[in-house]
């Protein structure tokens, strides 16, 4: 299903709602549920209550991804603008758009008039900063897709300049291996030969880092966690009680990733009445709602190579904790 939300007096805003049966119908929650161990898909965290808590998270002292990314577009946006040329901008997961004004700056600069495609499948947080930066880029023109991102890139308005896709703050790490290649070989494919990606990653670092920047002492990020369950509530016609449920995050050492889970307290059964889907849970079972993967380059590289995405440039914080990595299609 798609609907469209363009407003004809305002020839600078268009936004396309992008969501389909296949994502709206909750199919990938009953896979996930039905799984041993359970999972839910990330992106059910955000619905508005949940993308205003991940705005608190990237606030927090504990969550260093956000401020040290930040950093580094700070020193080197203008460089990546340079480089890349004219550009007309395509972000998955924009959100708030805040660390993208950074880029949005440096290609002002560079060009007069492009075109900002932000895709989120937050529409309330969507339309609000597309309207923030309609006020504050007067070059900009603004095609937003809301939607999730594989459905989302099949719907790009026609390519009138080069391109640069961006992918910031790790959330390629909330995709599993194999979801990675899949993500990428659909990257590869909706870019043009030429076209840029850019794609910032959490690296590999100290354990106490890590853990704590998904244990924060004002329990936000557990708030965050517990928020997926009101979402699917209101979704689905659910009866959860996240009364029921802990916060647990840790690093899996072996494969290099903060897990978030849901910890059942009591045996309990939920049920999702509009997906016709009853759950049981067994005390301390739990529910992963989340992985978040730390990356080391070398491999990182030699797969962005492999996949058609070879490295121009990447660029680090000192303390080598983040890294933007820029890539060009072959
Ligand atoms: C920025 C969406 C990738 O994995 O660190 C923050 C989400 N989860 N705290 C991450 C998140 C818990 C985040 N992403």
């Amino acid at each position: 299903m798609k609907y469209d939300l363009c407003d004809p007096k305002n020839s600078r805003y268009c936004c396309d709602n992008v969501q389909t049966n296949t994502s709206d119908s909750g199919l990938d929650v009953v896979r996930g549920l039905s799984h041993h161990p359970k999972t839910l898909p990330s992106y059910y965290f955000y619905d508005q209550r949940g993308s205003e808590l991940f705005e608190q998270i990237c606030g927090l002292p504990e969550y260093y991804p956000t401020r040290t990314e930040q950093g580094i577009l700070a020193a080197y946006a203008q460089e990546i603008a340079n480089l890349t040329g004219k550009c007309d901008l395509v972000e998955l997961g924009s959100g708030s758009s805040r660390k993208t004004r950074i880029l949005l700056d440096a290609y002002t600069r560079l060009q007069g008039k492009f075109t900002y495609i932000p895709i989120d499948v937050s529409t309330t947080m969507l339309q609000a900063t597309a309207l923030d930066l309609l006020a504050d880029y007067p070059q900009l023109s603004i095609h937003a897709l809301a939607g999730v991102y594989e459905i989302a890139l099949h719907h790009l308005p026609p390519a009138l300049e080069q391109r640069l896709l961006i992918f910031l703050g790790s959330t390629i790490g909330n995709l599993s291996p194999q979801e990675e290649v899949i993500f990428l070989q659909q990257i590869e494919q909706s870019l043009s030969v030429g076209d840029y990606f850019l794609l910032g990653v959490d690296l590999q670092k100290d354990i106490t880092t890590l853990t704590s920047a998904y244990n924060d002492s004002q329990r936000i990020t557990a708030e965050f966690n517990l928020n997926i369950l009101h979402h699917l509530n209101y979704k689905f016609n659910g009866n959860f009680n996240p009364e029921n449920f802990e916060h647990w995050a840790f690093y899996n050492q072996e494969l290099h990733q903060i897990e978030m889970h849901l910890i059942s307290l009591e045996n309990q059964v939920v049920k999702l009445c509009d997906l016709d889907l009853e759950i049981t849970l067994m005390a301390r079972e739990t529910i992963r709602t989340e992985i978040s993967r730390k990356f080391e380059l070398t491999a990182l590289t030699k797969q962005l190579d492999h996949y058609g995405l070879p490295v121009q440039k990447i660029w680090q914080d000192e303390r080598g904790w983040f890294a933007l990595v820029l890539c060009q299609k072959q």
